[in-house]
């Protein structure tokens, strides 16, 4: 027979409760999402965006950088919800998609709309769209040699797509560091994750407006980015001339390896050649500025931070549950 003071045990019961408070916690804020989540319902599903992506990722290697924006798109304005992917209906009230951090500029909606036919074919009104997207984007990100994570799912769709909240949830790349901390904070990210999360921009292009006024019109003493590396920046400023308007002027974001989730963003970054604004500003602080050299060297470490930093990102503001959203039929249209 055990016998322990009532001290003891008042001391037991106490630590007891605390632990059962954590996991309840823990259960309540993890439990919404669940891995295998259609593996009765839709066994099929996240194979067919598997195969959906390869075979767009064949065609365009670009187009597995647009998914993962396009994650990072969905995730942060309105949760993940789907809502980007909503065509606009009334022209004086447009969609997400169509606003200007979206586009011209954010590609893969065929992805997700060849995947969605499919899956809707083997299982009606089962699989929402705003997993398809977190399944794709983490197929785009093993595709592009970036380690695999397993996406917990049981997201629904959202009713509601307006480009006033992309312009106002999404951050622009002039944006300093505080900014982007200000930013991400307001979405549950840390400023690590949020350094983490920019290493997305290893791969994929931008257009040459995303980051022009760097070149030729930084501010009232200066025409150029003092910051920017004087080699990169006539590079640059060769493909992307002033005042050109032409809207398929484009420039990889890692010209050494932009279709491959490696370290060079970092290394760029290190070497004054972030492409914006909100990658150079990451130099400015101690702590992101360690971060970003730390990453520079650690491949793998990167890698494995990417991937939870994915995974947390696409648990932002989920509609989960039966009355809090839908099934969308049509990854374009509310139901
Ligand atoms: C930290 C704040 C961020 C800013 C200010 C920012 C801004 C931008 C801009 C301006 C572009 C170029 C768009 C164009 O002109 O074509 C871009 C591209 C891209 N961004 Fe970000 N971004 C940020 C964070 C992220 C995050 C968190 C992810 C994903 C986890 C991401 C993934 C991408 C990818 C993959 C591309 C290339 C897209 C393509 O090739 O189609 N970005 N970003
Ligand atoms: C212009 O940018 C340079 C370099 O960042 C800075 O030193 C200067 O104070 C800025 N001038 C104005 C007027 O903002
Ligand atoms: C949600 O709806 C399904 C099907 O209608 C039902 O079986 C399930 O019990 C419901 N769950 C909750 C939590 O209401």
């Amino acid at each position: 027979m055990v016998i322990i003071s009532s001290k003891q045990a008042v001391l037991y019961y106490s630590w007891s409760l605390v632990v059962l408070c954590l996991y309840m916690n823990h259960v309540r804020t993890e439990a919404e999402l669940r891995v295998g989540y259609y593996s009765f319902s839709c066994a099929l599903a996240e194979g067919i965006v598997k195969e959906e992506v390869r075979n767009a990722f064949i065609q365009n290697n670009g187009l597995a950088a647009g998914l993962v924006r396009m994650h990072f798109h969905d995730c942060f304005v309105r949760g993940c919800d789907g809502s980007v992917l909503i065509d606009t209906v009334n022209p004086s009230s447009p969609a997400e998609k169509d606003s200007p951090p979206n586009n011209p500029s954010l590609r893969g909606f065929e992805v997700i709309d060849r995947a969605k036919a499919r899956i809707e074919a083997a299982c009606a009104s089962t699989v929402s769209c705003a997993d398809i997207i977190a399944f794709a984007a983490r197929d785009s990100v093993e595709i592009t040699r970036g380690l695999g994570y397993e996406v917990p799912a049981g997201r629904k769709d959202g009713r509601v797509s307006l480009a006033s909240d992309a312009l106002a949830n999404l951050p622009p790349p002039t944006s300093n560091v505080n900014q982007l901390t200000q930013s991400f904070g307001n979405k549950g990210l840390t400023q690590e994750e949020m350094v983490i999360l920019s290493g997305a921009h290893t791969i994929g292009r931008s257009h040459c407006t995303s980051f022009s006024n760097r070149l030729y019109n930084f501010n009232s003493t200066t025409s150029q980015d003092p910051t920017l590396e004087p080699n990169y920046a006539n590079q640059l400023k060769a493909a992307c001339p002033q005042g050109s308007t032409n809207p398929n002027l484009v420039v990889p974001m890692d010209p050494l390896s932009p279709a491959t989730s490696d370290v060079n963003y970092y290394q760029g970054v290190v070497a004054n050649r972030g492409l914006f604004t909100s990658d150079q500003t990451l130099l400015t602080t101690q702590p992101t500025r360690a971060q970003v050299v730390q990453n520079s060297q650690d491949l793998f470490g990167w890698q494995k931070k990417f991937a939870a930093a994915m995974v947390k990102m696409g648990q932002i503001g989920v509609l989960t549950g039966n009355n809090t959203g839908e099934i969308r039929v049509n990854c374009r249209v509310i139901n």
